[in-house]
């Protein structure tokens, strides 16, 4: 069974494990990631995912960064990741994801994400246009 809790700095080596797997998402450096709401998926004691995301001000939020460990995708773990983030977070949620990671903007969409624009150059190596996409929380 899947379960959903706030991670620990005891999680950033399997959180690294995961990010590096997933090369489609940000790479940045994990221990920052306890600087904002870091959420880990698990399944007893392994970690499958990790949602890390942020208040920008009042009703205003951004996910940063969300990977499933690939052997445990299309089993709605990104989805219930997504659920917990926003049941905490109301108001406008944004995110940028690469125009090339379709499987991601899949997910949003299925999750009624909007795509409000593109910022191009966006991203380095490979240089790509983000998609931005928003969601209203309740
Ligand atoms: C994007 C990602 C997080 C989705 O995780 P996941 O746990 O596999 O997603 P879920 O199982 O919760 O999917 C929920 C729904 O999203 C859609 N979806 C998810 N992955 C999809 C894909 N590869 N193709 C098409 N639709 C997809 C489907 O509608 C799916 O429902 P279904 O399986 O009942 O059809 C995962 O593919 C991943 O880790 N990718 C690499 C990292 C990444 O790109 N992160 C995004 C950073 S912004």
């Amino acid at each position: 069974m899947t379960t959903v809790r706030r991670a620990e700095r005891g999680d950033l080596a399997q959180i690294q494990d995961i990010q590096l797997a997933s090369p489609q998402a940000a790479q940045w450096n994990v221990t920052d990631y306890l600087q904002h709401d870091l959420l880990v998926a698990c399944e007893g004691i392994r970690l499958i995912g990790f949602l890390v995301g942020h208040t920008l001000g009042p009703g205003e939020s951004e996910i940063l960064n969300l990977a499933v460990a690939p052997e445990y995708r299309r089993r709605g773990v990104a989805r219930e990741l997504l659920r917990h983030f926003l049941s905490s977070h109301s108001g406008e949620i944004f995110l940028e994801v690469r125009a090339s990671n379709m499987a991601a903007r899949l997910f949003y969409k299925s999750l009624d994400f909007e795509e409000v624009s593109t910022r191009s150059e966006y991203y380095r190596e490979p240089l790509e246009s983000a998609i931005v996409m928003k969601f209203h929380s309740c």
